[in-house]
């Protein structure tokens, strides 16, 4: 079973009069272990690529599969619902919620994805394992840009998905931080085969996937697997 696939997938965004061709006919299956990056230059359809396997949107044409289920074929709810218990996002913007501290945001993700039980051991440990083992009741204002992508991933991991989609997780990021937050991920992999789908166009990045995936204007050009550079710490 793959864990996700896009069989022949376009997507066309309306823009005005006009029409943005934004994927033309792409076939990707990513599989369970996978640490795979999208890479491409800047409006080649990487988040969308990315959008589409989270289901945070619908394409134009083709099938988009998750653990072999069309989601063509999912409502809403049922969809929503999957999103929530098997997806983690990880956005460039961290996307964190600013009224609410690294722990609040954390323990929102496990309840929309259905615990409501039990969630404060689970929680801290999501935030220990990225290394904000003191800093729970901070607000995302009260913390650095890279502490606020940890809490990111900590959200990201906490309801354990199947999947945790990145896209350009390190944009916003200084080029020490970058790293960390990269070995963190690797680590992640490594040892807890968390299957992790980035995009990105830095180059540090690409070096430690285990597959590169090249886009231009929309469709796949290149898709190789290779052994990563593996940076063994932080430097
Ligand atoms: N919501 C949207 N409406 C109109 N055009 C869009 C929208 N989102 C993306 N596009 C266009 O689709 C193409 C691919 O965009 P995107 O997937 O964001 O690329 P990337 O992430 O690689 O920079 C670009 O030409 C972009 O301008
Ligand atoms: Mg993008």
């Amino acid at each position: 079973m793959s864990l996700c696939e896009l069989r022949n997938v376009k997507k066309i965004y309306p823009m005005g009069d006009l029409e943005v061709q934004a994927l033309r006919g792409v076939d990707l299956t990513i599989e369970k272990g996978e640490f795979t990056v999208i890479a491409g230059p800047s409006g080649s359809g990487k988040s969308t690529v990315l959008n589409l396997i989270g289901c945070l949107d619908r394409p134009t044409s083709g099938e988009v599969l998750l653990e072999d289920r069309p989601v063509a074929k999912m409502g809403d709810t049922e969809l929503g619902a999957l999103r929530a218990a098997r997806i983690g996002f990880i956005f460039q913007s961290f996307n964190l919620i600013p009224v609410l501290t690294a722990f609040e945001n954390v323990e929102l993700a496990l309840r929309l994805a259905g615990h409501h039980t039990d969630n404060k051991a689970r929680v801290e440990k999501a935030l220990r394992d990225v290394g904000l083992g003191e800093h729970f009741h901070r607000r995302p204002a009260q913390l650095s840009g890279g502490q606020q992508q940890r809490v990111a991933i900590a959200r990201a991991l906490v309801k354990s998905p199947a999947l945790v989609i990145a896209d350009e997780p390190t944009a916003n990021l200084d080029s020490h931080n970058g790293k960390a937050i990269l070995q963190l991920m690797r680590e992640m992999n490594e040892r807890d085969g968390v299957t992790f789908l980035f995009s990105t166009h830095d180059a540090m990045v690409m070096e430690q996937a285990k597959r590169v995936v090249r886009l231009v204007d929309g469709a796949i050009v290149d898709d190789t697997r290779r052994a990563p550079v593996y940076a063994g710490g932080a430097s």
